[in-house]
């Protein structure tokens, strides 16, 4: 590999000679599979792209594809994009009027056994995928970008942020045309499933859309 010894993240070429320049969602999404701005490419199924239409006021951003999605190519099929289908319709947003995407397009993952365990993006991938994301934003123009979780706000905003400090505030990004919001991820309320605290929990994911929603309606 090149570069190999001197500093992986440095070697990284970063997504931005694979991003077709001007190019509308569906030609980022036709390009996208050919992405090789970082490793993550090489042991994923496929890259996976956003889902929901063009004209969406609120655009939202995970982390990156589980298992299921890698192997279907659609963001959000698994359990916590179930989840997140029902906060939205609880917070009164149609799912499918909204665009979703993650902050990288290849599934992280290491084998244990046949298993493919999810591990989260580092910060050197999360820059080297940013181009596909910036595309995505000058293409969708959202009146509203809604960050799920830690990683989508680090990717997102440029910075670490404490998702228990920033959730549910509407916040001005720099080299955004949108305001931003920040939440959980939706895995966050999955991992509670059948324990105390999950109602809570969905409550307070509910809660957030709801403020995206209204922030999103007011501009
Ligand atoms: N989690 C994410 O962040 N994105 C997906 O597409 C699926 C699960
Ligand atoms: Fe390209 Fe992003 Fe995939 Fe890395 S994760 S290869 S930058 S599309």
């Amino acid at each position: 590999m090149p570069g190999m010894g001197y500093g992986m993240e440095a070697e990284r070429p970063g997504a931005q000679q694979w991003v077709p320049p001007a190019a509308d969602v569906a030609g980022l999404r036709e390009a996208v599979g050919a992405c090789r701005g970082c490793e993550l490419w090489a042991d994923a199924t496929q890259a996976v792209f956003s889902t929901g239409p063009v004209g969406a006021r609120l655009l939202l951003v995970g982390e990156q594809p589980g298992d299921q999605e890698d192997r279907q190519g659609v963001p959000f099929v698994g359990p916590a994009g179930r989840l997140l289908r029902e906060a939205l319709e609880a917070a009164g947003i149609n799912p499918d009027q909204t665009y979703l995407t993650n902050a990288v397009k290849h599934f992280r993952h290491t084998l244990r056994g046949k298993r493919r365990i999810h591990e989260k993006p580092s910060v050197g991938q999360l820059e080297a995928c940013h181009p596909w994301l910036d595309a995505e934003l000058a293409a969708v123009r959202p009146r509203l970008v809604v960050c799920l979780g830690a990683t989508a706000a680090r990717a997102v905003l440029g910075h670490d942020v404490k998702v228990g400090e920033a959730r549910g505030l509407v916040q001005a990004a720099p080299g955004i045309s949108a305001p931003v919001l920040v939440t959980v991820h939706p895995s966050a309320v999955v991992r509670l499933y059948g324990r105390d605290g999950w109602d809570e929990a969905f409550a307070a994911l509910v809660a957030d859309l709801k403020t995206a929603l209204e922030a999103a309606t007011e501009r």
